[in-house]
């Protein structure tokens, strides 16, 4: 072993070898930054990019995206997509991943499949079937993969994005032919048959929330507007599926029975972290003011005369050979690029 008086060794590496190297020990020096929370409200907001995105990401913020996801699991009937991928698939990313419980799951159940799930929040856990790897990642930045994914999904990314177009573009960009991204949302505000949603608090908060949001610069009306940005991007072979997912468990039929009742839990787990950085940063209301709304929320999702449900959509949205063709200088992509690991900023 080498002591003071030693000299050391100096080990001989390529330029690529070196760059490859010390992105790595950065990677770890900055890894911190990106757990350097922000606290506000009683609520714990992501660091990297601080202030791009709403919602919280403290326990009660995980718990509720992985009611979420059961309730996702219902509304499709126990699958993990509705895209007709392949059984064997190569790579596939999950933009936005949340927990990432639906990368988890889809890694578990193709292991064949490479699988990166992104974020803004590092909030995935550390041990992960060996084919996932989670990246903190800003989906609004450029997409520097170095190689096309079979498969591209994304769920729960309403609010999330300003510029669609881009990121239409730069999803399909990142498709190998016969690829697919699909795209999964529910609409923020609740609806009723019977119009017993009307009026009632659960369906002001939507519109509160919708107003703020386009101050915020990032739309939740993502439901409404989503076919027609993916056909601005330049795709006319779009496929929509569309669902109710009821708020309680008021339906006769037995699965949305079920399904109501799960969703009734996000509801009750999620309010607060949907609307409170929204209301107060840029509304300017008082926390006690968001609370006292959300109590009535609250009573309300208990009360079985409201028939409240909000529309789910699926998109699913083919690799397009003309959509590629049509961009200067061919397929966007270089290949030979390294692929970006991580992005960081200091919060300080
Ligand atoms: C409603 S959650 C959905 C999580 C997950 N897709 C699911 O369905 O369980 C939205 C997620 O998108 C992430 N997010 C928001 N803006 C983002 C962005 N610009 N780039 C990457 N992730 C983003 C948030 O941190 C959050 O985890």
């Amino acid at each position: 072993m080498a002591d003071e008086s030693t000299q050391i060794a100096v080990d001989h590496y390529t330029a690529d070898e070196w760059v490859a190297e010390s992105t790595a020990s950065e990677v770890t020096s900055l890894r911190s930054s990106i757990n350097d929370y922000i606290y506000e409200n009683g609520r714990r907001y992501h660091a990297y990019h601080a202030g791009s995105y709403w919602g919280s990401n403290d326990e009660k913020a995980m718990d509720a995206l992985d009611i979420s996801h059961h309730v996702y699991m219902l509304l499709l009937r126990g699958k993990l997509h509705l895209a007709p991928i392949p059984n064997e698939v190569n790579r596939v990313l999950d933009v936005g991943t949340g927990t990432g419980v639906w990368a988890m799951d889809f890694a578990d159940l193709h292991p064949e499949a490479s699988v990166i799930g992104t974020d803004l929040s590092p909030i995935q856990p550390a041990f992960v079937p060996s084919n996932l790897r989670f990246e903190v990642d800003d989906c609004c930045d450029d997409w520097l993969y170095e190689k096309p994914f079979d498969f591209i999904h994304a769920r729960g990314l309403f609010g999330c994005v300003s510029d669609w177009d881009r990121f239409y573009k730069q999803a399909l960009q990142h498709l190998v032919p016969g690829g697919y991204l699909e795209q999964v949302e529910w609409s923020v505000w609740v609806d009723s048959d019977d119009g017993s949603a009307k009026g009632t608090k659960m369906d002001e908060s939507g519109h509160i929330s919708l107003e703020a949001a386009k101050k915020f610069g990032k739309s939740l009306q993502t439901v409404n507007e989503m076919e027609e940005n993916m056909k601005k991007a330049g795709f006319t072979d779009v496929t929509v599926h569309t669902f109710k997912i009821p708020v309680g468990p008021w339906p006769q039929d037995k699965r949305l029975k079920n399904l109501g009742r799960y969703q009734r839990l996000v509801w009750e787990e999620s309010l607060e972290m949907w609307v409170m950085m929204l209301w107060t940063s840029i509304l300017g209301w008082r926390r006690e003011e968001v609370e006292l709304h959300l109590m009535e929320v609250r009573n309300e999702l208990r009360n079985s005369k409201i028939h409240a449900y909000q529309i789910a959509y699926v998109f699913l949205l083919p690799y397009s050979k003309s959509f590629i063709d049509s961009i200067p200088g061919g397929f966007a992509m270089d290949e030979n690029q390294p692929s970006r690991q991580y992005r960081y900023e200091s919060t300080i």
